[in-house]
């Protein structure tokens, strides 16, 4: 920031027109200006066409007056300079003192004042135009305040929530600023004449210089793959393109879910009507259609095995035609978690015969209790089970698939036996804005054969959005995903990569899953608190996620209010077992285990000290 500052051109563009007058801002500092509540400034939140903002009113009479950023191309590079800048200042002086100590959710009046300042569509001015420079002074002066601090208190542990590292947030920048549209490969172009080598990857001289975009997207998909050990077993289903060759950024592990239930439904269709010598390619749920595929292939259900699948499981269930009741619970007796591979086969077995054909859906990393679903041998036996009956294995990874990448020391042998064998599914989920702190929103999906995914995911006829021919070009990502045009959110996860390294994330995890630990401890010893959902197991079980409640019923029905009311710490309320519990889930880099865990006892034990 100080660099920015004190850059000449900074200072020189500053002299003609200073931050406060671009930005229509009179001070930097704390603002306590209201002029964007509508009850009381509607004249300045929607001032008319002729009306002088009230800061050049308060400039020089002679000082020119600003040029518009919205039209003018060099008033538009200061006004972002400034306006990043601005931002910047903006977080580290309204609110209190060092991250640590930051209140984690917003004030009720801040959140009052951003209400009542949203626009009247009842009043004349309702979308009169306001101008860059004060709906810029109206996002940071009014909305700003009413936001939580989920991206920068360490101690946000709602839901599953990551923050965003400082280079996966500048890497986000680029993305904006350069506004790539990440959807159609073009390979690189040729070499240069009297070179004797083809282009990059085997192109021809018909090749477009157009972007780096989509090879820096499956640089970030190969660096994940090779981060969480997805490579190990090399099958012979490798390829140029290497294991998992149907690769994706999405917008998070729903739509990866959604994929995963796709490319399986293909899947299982195509296997039942190879079986019975059917129609191929010419009947696949791709080109006729659910009813006409399953008609073809004599399938009457399809059904997705799992145990506690994420909410967002059926939700994809529905949208690709399954519905709701397609999702089983196959979860072992008193570990409703872990699926039960007795039971799956059983399922599997009597399927067979019934027109059946089942996806798999493995929960590695179930989102209240954050336990895995199956443990070290469990992957390989299951991979036999799909094998034998033509099912589909989907890895839900959302969170737990980052164990993977949790160092090999003692303390992690148990998760790394929860994680073990994924590598043998046929799709996997994970999300991007989890644990690896890239903001929102960023998912990714993996498809071991792409074949299934392009099946699912192609653009048929159309011309304009094909690449050039080249034999191992990366595959187009219009072409594997859900999306046509897409936002460049590889770029964060490829910043965090190459900056942290193996190491660096290790690191980054570890100190979340010590957290966790720690806090798992304090309950499980403290007299006023019950540990979930066994007070009985290992610590070492325990990844991010700490499921408990209060042990007195009525401190446990306001639970989640009392430690949200201090604002020092946030978590989100789950029911376990029919009644009330509390989730803590450690998501963000800026974790300190010593600090925080101080912080987060003192709450438990003074909320549960204070009661009655
Ligand atoms: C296991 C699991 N799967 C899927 C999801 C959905 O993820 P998203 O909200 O990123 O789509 C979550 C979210 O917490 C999750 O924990």
């Amino acid at each position: 920031m100080i660099a920015v500052l004190a850059n000449p051109l900074y200072v020189k563009r500053d002299h003609q027109f200073n931050l406060s007058t671009t930005l229509g801002i009179p001070n930097l500092g704390r603002s306590t200006d209201t002029s964007y509540h509508r009850d009381t400034q509607t004249k300045a939140t929607h001032p008319s066409k002729t009306e002088v903002p009230t800061t050049t009113a308060m400039a020089h009479p002679n000082a020119p007056a600003p040029p518009n950023p919205a039209t003018n191309p060099d008033a538009a590079d200061d006004f972002l300079l400034q306006s990043y800048t601005r931002l910047r200042h903006t977080i580290t002086t309204t609110t209190t003192s060092s991250s640590s100590s930051r209140e984690v959710l917003p004030s009720l009046s801040a959140l009052a004042t951003a209400l009542s300042s949203l626009p009247d569509p009842t009043s004349p001015s309702y979308l009169c135009p306001l101008g860059p420079a004060k709906t810029h002074a109206h996002l940071l002066q009014t909305i700003l305040p009413a936001l939580n601090s989920q991206a920068l208190s360490p101690r946000y542990f709602g839901f599953v929530t990551g923050g965003v590292l400082p280079i996966a947030e500048a890497a986000d920048n680029l993305v904006t600023a350069l506004d790539q549209n990440v959807q159609v490969h073009f390979p690189a172009p040729p070499p240069p004449p009297g070179s004797d080598s083809d282009g990059a990857d085997g192109t021809a001289a018909t090749a477009w210089a157009h972007s780096v975009c989509t090879a820096v997207e499956d640089a970030a998909l190969r660096m994940l793959i090779s981060l969480l050990g997805l490579d190990e077993s090399k099958g012979d289903d490798d390829d140029e393109g290497g294991r998992w060759r149907g690769r994706t950024f999405t917008t998070g592990a729903t739509a990866s879910n959604m994929l995963g239930l796709a490319c399986g439904r293909e899947a299982v269709i195509a296997r039942r009507l190879a079986g019975i010598g059917g129609e191929k390619k010419e009947m696949a749920v791709a080109e006729v259609g659910m009813l006409a595929a399953c008609q073809a292939a004599g399938v009457r259900e399809i059904q997705v095995l799992t145990s506690l699948g994420h909410s967002s499981l059926a939700k994809a269930a529905s949208l690709v035609g399954l519905g709701h009741a397609s999702v089983k619970e196959m979860g072992v007796a008193g570990e409703p978690w872990r699926l039960d591979l007795d039971a799956v086969e059983g399922e599997l077995k009597r399927a067979e015969g019934e027109g059946v054909v089942s996806i798999i859906a493995v929960s590695a990393g179930e989102v209240n209790t954050g336990r895995f679903a199956t443990n070290v041998l469990d992957m390989p036996k299951l991979r036999s089970l799909a094998d034998r009956y033509g099912a589909w294995i989907h890895v839900d990874g959302a969170f737990g698939l980052f164990a993977r990448a949790l160092p090999r020391t003692d303390d992690f042998v148990s998760l790394h036996g929860n994680v073990a064998g994924l590598e043998l599914a046929d799709s996997i989920a994970a999300d991007g804005h989890k644990l690896l702190n890239v903001p929102y929103d960023n998912g990714i999906f993996l498809c071991r054969d792409a074949s299934v995914l392009t099946q699912v995911c192609s653009n048929p006829n159309a011309a304009y959005l094909a690449s050039p021919d080249s034999p191992n070009a990366i595959l187009s990502p219009l072409n594997v995903g859900i999306e046509n045009s897409r936002r460049f959110r590889a770029l964060p996860v490829y910043a965090v990569l190459l900056s942290e390294g193996r190491e660096g994330i290790a690191a980054m995890l570890s100190r979340m899953a010590r957290l966790a630990r720690e806090m798992a401890a304090f309950v499980r010893d403290s007299e006023h608190y019950e540990w979930l959902p066994s007070e009985d197991a290992s610590l070492e079980s325990t990844f991010i996620i700490v499921l408990f409640r209060a042990k007195d019923a009525a401190l446990n029905e306001v639970l989640v209010d009392r430690i949200n009311a201090t604002g020092r710490m946030f978590v989100s309320g789950t029911r376990w077992d029919g009644k009330k519990a509390v989730r803590i889930a450690v998501a963000s880099w800026r974790v300190d285990v010593a600090r925080d865990a101080a912080v987060m006892k003192e709450v438990l034990t003074a909320i549960a000290e204070g009661w009655r």
